[in-house]
């Protein structure tokens, strides 16, 4: 979604400015632009499109204060006049990420007072704002706490001001924002990854937090207005982590990097010999101890990794649990436990959804709380009470892959901690999952080898307009997540089903032109999972088969078999999902998509 980046320097900022926005092309955007305050004046480029069109306009542009922005459009089109940033009366420049809920009221008032709208965007009334209060003579700090008290929603802004070539104002509330510090330069973003190449050193801005950042320092005030200390950390985020290296796209590097990213996410629990609560925090034991059920709240991939611990959870820690969509749990009438562990399982750290369903669970009385996230400084981290890191590096690719499988391998880890303390775990079978899981990054390598022949199956698929997943069981959340792969990098409609519900609707839509792939593990189903792949081709359906070895399903007219290593047990969701990532990645190139940032979507989803 949107990206924020701003410096203040000795030096011309725009390089700095247009590296920082390349490196936040990965989040999705419409449009970009900058400003600079040059000679007493704000000197501001926008365009449509792509950071490469902004930073050919900008070739003239320089000044030592700046701020810029990529645009994911939500209020009004993406077009050039509402490309961030937004200037007030030829004064006040402001980028801004997330959304103001009470923007129609404060335009009628800023109107009134003879503020000219020139965007159809909610960011517009915050320049004004800020320029009404900065005009009656209120520094740039002040002009700006006086206009967020007036804002009702969410965001991450960056202020100037034509006047003050020193200073940026920067604020956050629902959005991220981080400081970068290096010596007498600093940085503004709402990503680290945008300011790698000037700094690693960077401060964490918490929520209601508003900054003060010149030449010779910056001062930090909390949401009362108090003078605030946030630490200096050094990001660990390599250049190389964020880097294309050998690959023609990021989602073809992060899906290889999951053998790694699994064993970096597993590597306390598989260099021990025994499995201990601490793994989600110093109060896990006890919190553990007091719960009755599982609660998990996601999106899109994420939910489909919830579905998939339900599974294990009801089956395994015979305990119950509930997978919901957050965005439908924050507005819908439930019935809260307060014994109830509620799970937050996102990527990012920031979808919007999820972090109000956390604090809607919470207003419900919900006080346990566990966030299992990629990323360690993000908000639902921050809000939980537990958590656990997923170890799967930055993940840039819109289409989410290897987060995707190091959050099973942490909710699998859930539901073995949660087995053994509900004695439902021997020692022995607690030393058969710690040997699976150490075999896990190697079993994941030996999937990828099926790369090759993917690639010449997904010809198959490139004038195809619709694809049915099959899956049955733990395998059903794995069709899920391969119908969603292929519809968002391929554009292909496709849908996902138990296979049981074949026959209860779906078939009707089987002929020779929709393809239908199936997971077909060597598990209890796998008798009834092939009649239904026989209702399939009964009816002239092209059929796609992940088969586990000796699952005797053959090869025939019609019958395309890929050829997966012996069953997983329970870790088989994580082994079968990566053919479908791949399936989906090289139907893309087949496509010609633009694979790593898919139209009208972004890679973290920071508004409702
Ligand atoms: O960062 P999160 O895991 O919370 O993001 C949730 C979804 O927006 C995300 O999984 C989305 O569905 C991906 N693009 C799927 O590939």
């Amino acid at each position: 979604m949107c990206g924020i980046v701003g410096a203040v320097a000795q030096r011309n900022v725009v390089p700095v400015l247009l590296e920082g926005l390349s490196r936040l092309e990965y989040r999705g955007y419409d449009s970009a632009g900058l400003v600079v305050v040059r000679d007493g004046k704000l000197e501001r480029v926008r365009s449509i499109g792509r950071v490469a069109e902004l930073t050919e306009k900008s070739k003239n542009t320089r000044g030592l204060i700046g701020i810029a922005h990529t645009r994911w459009a939500t209020h009004g089109a993406p077009s050039e006049r509402n490309a961030h940033p937004h200037i007030s009366k030829n004064h006040i420049a402001v980028v801004h990420n997330g959304i103001i809920e009470n923007y129609e009221a404060l335009r009628t008032r800023l109107t009134a007072a003879g503020y000219e709208f020139t965007s159809d965007t909610d960011t517009e009334v915050i320049g004004h704002l800020i320029h009404s209060h900065y005009a009656r003579g209120n520094s740039l700090l002040s002009a700006t706490q006086a206009a967020l008290k007036e804002l009702v929603g969410a965001y991450a802004i960056g202020v100037i001001a034509a006047d003050n070539p020193d200073q940026i104002i920067c604020a956050r509330r629902g959005s991220p924002l981080l400081l970068g510090v290096s010596d007498s330069e600093y940085f503004i973003a709402s990503d680290v990854s945008a300011l790698l190449p000037v700094t690693r050193r960077v401060v964490y801005l918490e929520e209601g937090d508003v900054a003060e950042v010149g030449r010779g320092g910056y001062r930090i005030f909390d949401a009362t207005g108090k003078r605030a200390e946030r630490a200096v950390q050094t990001s660990e985020l390599s250049e190389e982590s964020v880097q294309l290296g050998e690959y023609k796209h990021y989602m073809q590097k992060e899906i290889h990097e999951q053998p790694q990213a699994l064993a970096d996410t597993l590597e306390s629990v598989c260099n021990s010999q025994t499995l201990v609560p601490g793994i989600f925090g110093a109060e896990a034991a006890a919190t553990f101890a007091c719960i009755d059920s599982v609660l998990i709240l996601a999106c899109g991939t994420s939910y489909h990794a919830g579905l998939v611990a339900r599974y294990w959870l009801e089956e395994i820690a015979g305990i119950r649990c509930n997978v919901e969509v957050a965005s439908e749990y924050r507005y819908r009438t439930s019935v809260p436990n307060p014994k109830s562990l509620v799970v937050v399982v996102s990527q990012s750290g920031e979808t919007a959804d999820t972090q109000a369903a956390l604090s809607h669970a919470k207003k419900l009385g919900h006080d346990h709380t566990l966030a299992i996230c990629n990323v360690p400084e993000s908000a639902l981290v921050r809000l939980c009470k537990l958590r656990m890191l997923t170890r799967a590096g930055p993940e840039i690719g819109v289409a989410s892959t290897k987060a995707f499988t190091t959050q099973l391998a942490a909710l699998f880890l859930l539901t073995l901690v949660l087995a053994k303390q509900r004695g439902r775990l021997t020692a022995q079978q607690e030393q058969q999952h710690l040997h699976e899981l150490r075999h896990l990054p190697g079993a994941t390598q030996k999937v990828l080898e099926l790369e090759p022949h993917i690639a010449r199956l997904a010809k198959q698929f490139a004038g195809k307009q619709h694809a049915l997943f099959l899956g049955r069981g733990l395998h059903y959340p794995i069709a899920l997540e391969g119908a969603l792969k292929l519809k968002e990098i391929s554009y292909i409609h496709a849908e996902a089903y138990p296979a049981g519900e074949l026959k209860h609707g779906p078939l009707a839509l089987v002929d020779k032109d929709m393809p239908v792939i199936s997971v077909a593990p060597n598990d209890a189903l796998l008798e009834k999972l092939k009649s239904n792949l026989q209702e399939v081709r009964a009816r002239g359906g092209e059929l796609y088969v992940f088969a586990d070895a000796n699952t005797h399903i053959r090869e025939a007219d019609g019958i395309h078999i890929m050829q997966m290593p012996e069953h997983a047990g329970y870790l088989s969701p994580i082994l079968h999902t990566i053919p479908l990532q791949l399936l989906a990645y090289y139907v893309a190139l087949q496509k010609g998509t633009d694979v790593d940032k898919p139209r009208n979507l972004a890679k973290s989803v920071t508004v409702e």
